[in-house]
């Protein structure tokens, strides 16, 4: 009988769900299942996924496993979970899921931001809960609930995030943990916790909320039913886990502020750790709880990093793909005379909180081909997201290097321009599953087998294959100033609504 003991990671990501095994004497990843869902936009700008579709896949996931492998339940020690952030899961007095969940791409709440923004007022927002209200966030859906759907948020009696979902569904436990619930805008990010005032303000009952724990602490263990459902043995421990940019940062070991991790996703997210509560005043960098204790992190948000590369193979260039694409990029040289790309696809979130903000191709001239497109694309995304770097420089002074994880990063071509774009080294790691992995080590954390998040980090995740800036990094310093102007000339056009 097989007595190798396992961690599973499970993440609750936007396309489907991930299931990570992984061996807890090595940290090597031994399986990995993913199983997809559909997501839903009934109007435009608005983003939903059914919570029943993310535990059907997650139990079809986790059975699979054990039809994959020669493993006994009893080998599972712990489970971690992650997952997509902001959503809100409302459901009904007996756990049944009220509305499609609303999710963390979702336009919908500008409305509600400011309201909340008015009656906090904005500094008081940004001072408790480490950034300003975004339209992707919890509370403005919750306010938008009470405006439009009366009838539901009055019947409304559980307000969960995603990955906590799957907590209630595997345990029968109402329980979230501090980096998600720092992406509500309802949690005191100095105290961990909710936030009294804002609650009251925002005349929202706490009795909705479920308990905030932190990241690493056995909250809950499988339950006799979910057990019945997934194969799992009923009380294996599970961890609170963490939102999976938290997560991710645990997963490539960003502890502190001399790494930075790039995840170059369909979203792009800069991402730092700090050791007491980020505070931006200008709300430009935002403050989360880190899923490792008594530890914080900063994040800027790119809404369609990868997402508009997609976008531009999807209606330029369908019969290529990525590797071909880039390979053509660099062809072309760098700052593809004159033609820059802004990705503001789905509007932006840092450094620019703006929804409204649209996508463009400036300085088109008849000397460019697909090649030049290609590349300003490349280069426009890498841009972007160096305004978030930047903006974390001139907070935390110098940087060691950007560890780079996600689809994006495994272009070396793309690696080679971030390192010239970000005038700094860029490494890979040597686990590449992100958020799963990083819940697996917060499993490992919760059942005794570290006594902290940072020495899983630390025994497991290592820089793999590092870049350094070329010469080019001058050139770029001064074609990212330029290219910083044009958001400014067109805001103004930013008036979709
Ligand atoms: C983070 C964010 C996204 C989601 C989806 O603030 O909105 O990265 O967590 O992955």
């Amino acid at each position: 009988m097989p007595t190798t003991p396992y961690v599973l990671g499970i993440d609750i990501g936007t396309g489907g769900v991930r299931v990570l095994l992984v061996n807890q004497d090595h940290g090597t990843i031994e399986h990995a299942n993913t199983c997809e869902y559909a997501s839903m936009a009934p109007r435009p700008g608005w983003s939903e996924q059914n919570p029943d579709d993310w535990w059907t896949a997650c139990c079809k996931a986790i059975n699979q496993l054990f039809s994959d492998l020669d493993l006994q339940p009893e080998q599972i020690t712990a489970i971690g979970l992650s997952g997509q952030m902001h959503g809100l899961v409302a459901l009904d007095e007996q756990d049944k899921v009220l509305r499609p969940a609303i999710l963390w791409n979702d336009q919908r709440t500008s409305e509600q931001c400011d309201q909340i923004h008015q009656l906090l007022g904005l500094e008081r927002t940004i001072a408790i809960t480490g950034k300003p209200v975004m339209t992707g966030f919890t509370a403005p859906k919750i306010l938008w609930m009470r405006r439009h759907e009366e009838d539901l948020h009055r019947r409304m009696k559980h307000i969960l995030l995603p990955k906590d979902l799957l907590l209630l569904r595997l345990s029968g436990t109402y329980s979230t943990d501090a980096s998600d619930a720092s992406g509500t805008s309802l949690l005191d990010l100095k105290q961990r916790n909710w936030s009294d005032e804002i609650l009251d303000k925002l005349e929202i009952s706490s009795e909705l909320l479920p308990p905030v724990a932190e990241s690493q602490q056995v909250v809950a263990t499988v339950s006799p039913s979910a057990s019945e459902l997934t194969g799992l043995r009923p009380g294996t421990p599970i961890v609170a886990g963490a939102g999976d940019q938290a997560a991710g940062g645990v997963g490539c070991g960003i502890e502190d502020g001399s790494i930075v991790s790039i995840n170059l996703g369909t979203s792009g997210v800069v991402f730092a750790g700090r050791e007491t509560p980020p505070h931006d005043p200008t709300g430009s960098l935002h403050g989360y709880c880190h899923a490792v204790r008594d530890a914080w992190h900063v994040m800027g948000v790119m809404l369609s990093a990868g997402g508009s590369l997609s976008w531009y193979r999807d209606t330029f260039e369908q019969d290529r793909t990525f590797d071909e694409i880039i390979r053509k990029a660099s062809d072309a040289e760098p700052g593809c005379h004159g033609l820059r790309f802004l990705p503001y696809l789905t509007g932006e979130r840092t450094p620019h909180a703006a929804p409204n903000a649209r996508g463009s191709f400036t300085g088109i001239s008849t000397s460019h081909d697909r090649k030049h497109f290609a590349r300003s694309v490349l280069e426009g995304i890498l841009f972007g997201l160096r305004d978030s770097l930047d903006l974390i420089r001139s907070e935390h002074g110098g940087i060691d290097h950007v560890r780079i994880t996600g689809g994006g990063s495994r272009s070396q071509v793309w690696r080679q321009m971030a390192a010239d774009i970000f005038n700094t080294p860029v490494a890979t790691v040597n686990v590449t599953q992100g958020s799963a992995y990083g819940a697996a080590l917060l499993a490992m954390t919760g059942s005794g087998q570290f006594s902290d998040a940072r020495d899983a980090m630390k025994t497991f995740v290592r820089p793999k294959e590092t870049i350094d800036p070329t010469k080019l990094a001058d050139e770029y310093d001064t074609l990212h100033g330029e290219w910083r102007t044009l958001y400014g000339i067109l805001e103004p056009t930013y008036t979709v609504k």
